[in-house]
């Protein structure tokens, strides 16, 4: 089994960059493609500001992050992926994109074992297996935001990956990266946010039913259930539009009326109202 020394990343949004973030951290040489020149600047500017955090707070070496920057170059050309061991695929939460990248990718990649990977929340592993041409190389790893600081990240075969792309992804994630694997099955929303969405979700219809103000919401769940952050100041971290891309996708799959998401995260959508990302969710942030 070949070493994953190469890899690229698709996309430099908040997944994306964390992602880049992580892998550059590891030691490893990591391209990321981006739409446009100021969108890889935007990129660049989180994972720099990430690194700064994380330097302040003494949990990289002083002096380290140029180091890591320097693992990282941006382009936005697809063809520039060709020699990568591994790709994580960390584009928006929109089936037609995806299934487009994965089509494109599995001809450009030149080694017979490159990894193919979706960062996907939803999405069947199966399909983005099927449009690549090489299905055996194809799975499901799923990284939590902030991807820095978050441990876990859930790996997921689907019907037609082989056990040599799972073991290669289970000891990068391990040895490589240092987190903290589980597995899932191919179906919407895996194990964790087949239980996260719909208390995100439950929460905002409560907020929108006028059971309680938003902050309130929040603290009874940070301090009666000492969860980290409340479920409103979560979705605006995760981001409302992912969250709502989720729960279609989610719904569209298991028809629980508890996926589907309330009319005010659609009109929050509709409005540019994509939480922290954006500037103004639930809460308003600082640019
Ligand atoms: N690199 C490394 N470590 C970092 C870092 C960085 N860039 N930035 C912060 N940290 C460390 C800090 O040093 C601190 O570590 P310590 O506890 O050892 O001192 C720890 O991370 C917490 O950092 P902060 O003190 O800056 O921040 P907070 O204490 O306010 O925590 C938070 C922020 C980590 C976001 C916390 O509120 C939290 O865990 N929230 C829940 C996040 C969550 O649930 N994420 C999952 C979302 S679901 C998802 O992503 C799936 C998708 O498909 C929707």
């Amino acid at each position: 089994m070949g070493s994953i020394e190469k890899v690229g990343v698709i996309g430099g949004g908040l997944m994306g960059s964390g992602i880049t973030e992580v892998a550059a951290r590891a030691g490893l040489d990591v391209i990321v493609i981006e739409i446009s020149d100021d969108a890889a600047k935007a990129a660049a500017g989180r994972i720099e500001g990430s690194l700064r955090r994380a330097e302040s707070r003494g949990k990289i070496e002083a002096g380290e992050v140029t180091a890591v920057l320097e693992r990282i170059r941006f382009e936005t050309d697809l063809q520039t992926l060709a020699d990568r061991d591994l790709v994580v695929e960390a584009a928006s939460e929109d089936e037609t994109i995806k299934l487009e990248l994965f089509r494109n990718l599995g001809r450009i990649l030149t080694k017979d074992d490159a990894i193919l990977a979706s960062n996907t929340s939803s999405i069947p592993i199966v399909k983005l297996g099927a449009v690549s041409g090489r299905a055996h190389h194809v799975m499901g790893v799923h990284f939590f935001n902030p991807a820095p600081v978050m441990q876990l990240v859930e790996l997921i075969p689907s019907l037609t990956t082989s056990t040599e792309t799972l073991d290669r992804m289970r000891g990068w994630v391990t040895a490589d990266l240092g987190k903290k694997p589980i597995d899932a099955t191919d179906r919407a929303g895996f194990v964790v946010n087949s239980l996260l969405v719909p208390y995100l979700l439950s929460a905002i219809r409560m907020y929108e039913a006028g059971y309680a103000s938003a902050e309130d919401i929040d603290r009874g769940m940070v301090l009666g259930c000492g969860h980290p952050m409340g479920p409103l100041a979560l979705s605006d971290l995760i981001g409302l539009d992912t969250i709502k891309a989720i729960g279609e996708s989610m719904y569209d799959e298991f028809k629980e009326p508890l996926y589907s998401p309330p009319p005010l995260l659609g009109r929050m959508v509709d409005a540019g109202l994509l939480g922290k990302k954006s500037g103004q969710g639930f809460y308003g942030y600082e640019s």
